[in-house]
């Protein structure tokens, strides 16, 4: 039977290319994302590509009454989900805490912390009921160490952290598996977004090394969520080879 994959935040970076993959290897797969226009044209491409089943849930993971009736609208059975990938997240700025922008503190804390618990929330009891799932939540190298400027970023990814340890306790008696990934620098669409669009100054962040794929965490993610029953993979650092952590980069010109 083929198995189904809901991802969050698969409009862009690590969330569009675990949908490859995951089409590529015949799974059926619940795409969401605030930008439907990017969903509808990912769904196209994997369905003439792959032939994959696609459903596609428009919603801000903020919101927490869209994340339920999304998840509530899906037909019987798509709701058997095996795999639910906690990935839509991003960082806001990049200053000394006390420079902070209070707004751009409440858009992480609502997407990466309280939206990842919302779209659990609403996911969970399928699995509970079923005894049978894997939760993925897409962590950071921000959430093990905390760097210069990065201050509620890095708070929100050491809440992911604290949040996959909890999950996997409660969840042990419903068989359920957690897993988190934490990479480091991932050339993606990340540094755009914290820096509103300034493209320049996002593209200096990836200047002079080699940083990580999408296509990387999306080859780790599969990996992990494709291991027996048995095997969990609680938590996976991933970094360039370029990155010692969130600090020490070896660039070259
Ligand atoms: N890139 C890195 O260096 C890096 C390193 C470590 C961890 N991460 C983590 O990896 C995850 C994915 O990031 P990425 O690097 O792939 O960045 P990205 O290319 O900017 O993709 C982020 C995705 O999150 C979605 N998203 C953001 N806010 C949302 C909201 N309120 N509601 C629904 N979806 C939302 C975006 O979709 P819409 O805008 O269409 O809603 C987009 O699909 C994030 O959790 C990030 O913190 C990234």
């Amino acid at each position: 039977m083929k198995k189904t994959i809901l991802i969050t935040g698969a409009t862009a970076g690590i969330g569009k290319a675990t949908a490859k993959i995951y089409a590529k290897n015949g799974w059926n797969l619940i795409l969401t994302g605030r930008r439907a226009e990017r969903l509808e044209e990912l769904k196209a491409s994997l369905m003439e590509q792959y032939s994959a089943e696609v459903i596609t849930l428009n919603f801000d993971v903020r919101d927490k009454d869209a994340v339920n009736e999304a998840v509530d609208r899906l037909p019987a059975t798509w709701k058997n989900i095996d795999v639910l990938l906690n990935n839509a997240g991003l960082a806001k700025g990049f200053s000394d805490i006390q420079d902070g922008l209070v707004e751009d503190w409440e858009t992480m804390i609502d997407t990466n912390i309280k939206g990842l618990l919302y779209v659990s929330k609403a996911v969970m009891p399928l699995m509970i009921e079923r005894k049978s799932g894997h939760i993925v939540n897409i962590g950071s190298i921000a959430g093990k160490e905390v760097y210069a400027k990065g201050n509620v970023y890095c708070s929100t990814k050491h809440a992911v952290e604290g949040i996959t340890k909890a999950l996997r306790l409660d969840l042990l008696p419903h068989k359920i598996k957690v897993s988190a990934i934490c990479p480091g620098a991932v050339d993606t669409e990340f540094s755009t977004v914290r820096f509103d669009g300034d493209k320049d100054r996002a593209d200096s962040v990836y200047n002079g090394y080699q940083p990580l794929l999408a296509q990387d965490i999306a080859e780790a993610i599969y990996f992990v969520t494709s291991r027996p029953f048995h095997v969990n993979i609680n938590d996976l650092l991933i970094m360039p080879t370029a990155q010692a952590n969130t600090s020490n980069l070896l660039r070259e010109e």
